[in-house]
C-alpha cells in the first residue's frame, strides 16, 4: 500500500483536511481517521483490509494499491502545491459553442457586476497632493508609439489566412535569438547564456519557449509547431486538435477560426538549475507576460489583432505540444489574426441587444 503523493494535510479543529491538489477534492478527517492515517503514512504495510478506515481510506484515494508515478519537482513542495493544485480545474460544464459561451459569461459578469467593485484609486492619495506629469511626446519612432495604441483585445476574427512572411516576422522578433545582440555580447557572460530575445529573460535562461498553432497560414501546413529560436526554424509536433480551439481555451468558441496562436511554455528545468528558492517559479510567469505582450505589438504593427488567455485545458495542451510529463509546462496563450476590431464576438453582442430590448 502506498500514500497518494499528491496530498497535503492542514490542521482544522478538532480534526485534519487532508487535500488532495491533484484531484482537487478533499477529506476531513477526525482524530480516529487522523491517528490511523498516521499510523499508515509511518508504515504503509499496516494496511488491514479488514478495517474499515483503512478501506475508507484507500476509496477515497488517500491510499492507493500501486505506487504513483511522481516526476521531479525541482523546487519546494510549496510551489509543486500551487502549481499542480492550480492546474486542470474541474469545470461542471464548458460551454460547447458560442451561443452557449456568450449566455454563460454574460450571467457571469451580471453576477460580478452586481457585487460591489473594488476602490479603484489608492485611497490615502488626496488630490492637491498630485504633480501632473507631461504629456506623452511621439516616439522616435512613430511604429511602437503606434503600436502602443492600437493594440486591443479582439474576439471576433475573419479567419482570413496570414501570411508565411509574418509568422516569421512575428516568431524571431518575439522569441528569435537576435543575431543583432550577437554583435554587441558583453565579454562577462558565460558561454551558452548569450542569447538574447526582444524581451528580457530571468537569469538570461530564455526558459520560456513557444509552441504555434497553425490554422491558417499560406504555405504551411495546418498543425502544431515547436519554435526553435537559435535557428528560427519551426517543426511540426501533431496535427491541429480534433475539437475546435474553444474546447481546449476554457469553452471561449469565438476564438475558434484564429488563423495563428502560440502556446508559452516555460522549462522549469533550467529555472531550477540556477535558482533554487521556488520564488522563481512566479519569474515564468513575469517572462511570459513579457513576450506575450511583445508577440501582441509585433502583432498590431503588423496590422493585425490579438487575443490572450491563461485559461486552457492544461492536460490536453501538456499532449498537444507532446511535453506531458515533462519539466516544461504551458502557461499562457497569445494569437493574432485579421480581425473586425471588435471586443466582442457578434454573438455576444446580439445577445446583448437581445437582452437590452
Ligand atoms: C493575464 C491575462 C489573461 C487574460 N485572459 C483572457 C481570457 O481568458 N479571455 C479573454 O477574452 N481575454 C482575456 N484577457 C484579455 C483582457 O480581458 C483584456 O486585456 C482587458 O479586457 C483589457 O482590454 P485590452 O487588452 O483591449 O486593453 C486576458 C488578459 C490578461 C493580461
Amino acid at each position: 500500500m502506498h500514500i497518494y503523493p499528491y496530498l497535503f494535510i492542514l490542521p482544522r479543529s478538532p480534526g485534519l483536511i487532508v487535500w488532495n491538489y491533484k484531484d482537487h477534492t478533499q477529506h476531513e478527517l477526525d482524530l480516529n481517521y487522523s491517528t490511523r492515517l498516521a499510523q499508515l503514512i509511518s508504515n504503509p504495510d499496516l494496511f488491514d483490509p479488514h478495517n474499515i478506515i483503512d478501506t475508507q481510506l484507500l476509496s477515497a484515494g488517500i491510499l492507493t494499491v500501486s505506487k504513483i508515478d511522481n516526476p521531479p519537482w525541482g523546487w519546494d513542495e510549496l510551489s509543486k502545491i500551487y502549481h499542480i493544485g492550480t492546474q486542470n480545474i474541474p469545470c461542471e460544464h464548458s460551454p460547447q459553442n458560442i451561443h452557449e459561451w456568450s449566455r454563460l459569461y454574460l450571467a457571469h459578469c451580471n453576477e460580478v457586476l452586481a457585487t460591489p467593485a473594488p476602490t479603484t484609486d489608492r485611497p490615502m492619495h488626496a488630490a492637491e497632493q498630485r504633480i501632473a506629469l507631461p504629456l506623452p511626446r511621439g516616439l522616435n519612432d512613430d511604429s511602437l508609439g503606434n503600436a502602443l495604441l492600437q493594440r486591443k483585445t479582439c474576439r471576433s476574427y475573419t479567419g482570413a489566412a496570414m501570411t508565411l512572411d509574418d509568422v516569421g516576422t512575428l516568431l524571431y522578433l518575439s522569441l528569435g535569438y537576435l543575431h543583432e545582440r550577437d554583435l554587441n555580447r558583453d565579454d562577462s557572460i558565460a558561454q551558452d547564456l548569450g542569447a538574447r530575445r526582444s524581451s528580457p529573460s530571468g537569469g538570461g535562461l530564455n526558459a520560456c519557449e513557444g509552441f504555434l498553432l497553425v490554422r491558417n497560414v499560406d504555405d504551411l501546413e495546418p498543425g502544431i509547431y515547436a519554435y526553435h529560436p537559435a535557428e528560427h526554424t519551426i517543426s511540426r509536433v501533431n496535427p491541429l486538435p480534433q475539437p475546435a480551439l474553444g474546447d481546449l481555451l476554457g469553452g471561449q468558441h469565438f476564438i475558434n477560426n484564429l488563423p495563428l496562436g502560440l502556446f508559452i511554455t516555460a522549462r522549469f528545468d533550467r529555472l531550477w538549475w540556477k535558482y533554487e528558492h521556488s520564488r522563481a517559479y512566479r519569474m515564468a510567469f513575469v517572462e511570459a507576460g513579457h513576450l506575450s505582450q511583445t508577440f501582441q505589438l509585433i502583432a498590431t504593427a503588423l496590422g493585425l489583432n490579438t487575443w490572450l488567455t491563461g485559461a486552457f485545458a492544461d492536460k490536453q495542451v501538456e499532449t498537444l505540444l507532446k511535453i506531458e510529463g515533462s519539466a516544461e509546462q504551458p502557461l499562457f496563450f497569445v494569437g493574432c489574426g485579421e480581425s473586425d476590431g471588435q471586443v466582442m464576438c457578434q454573438e455576444m453582442r446580439d445577445l446583448l441587444r437581445e437582452v437590452q430590448a
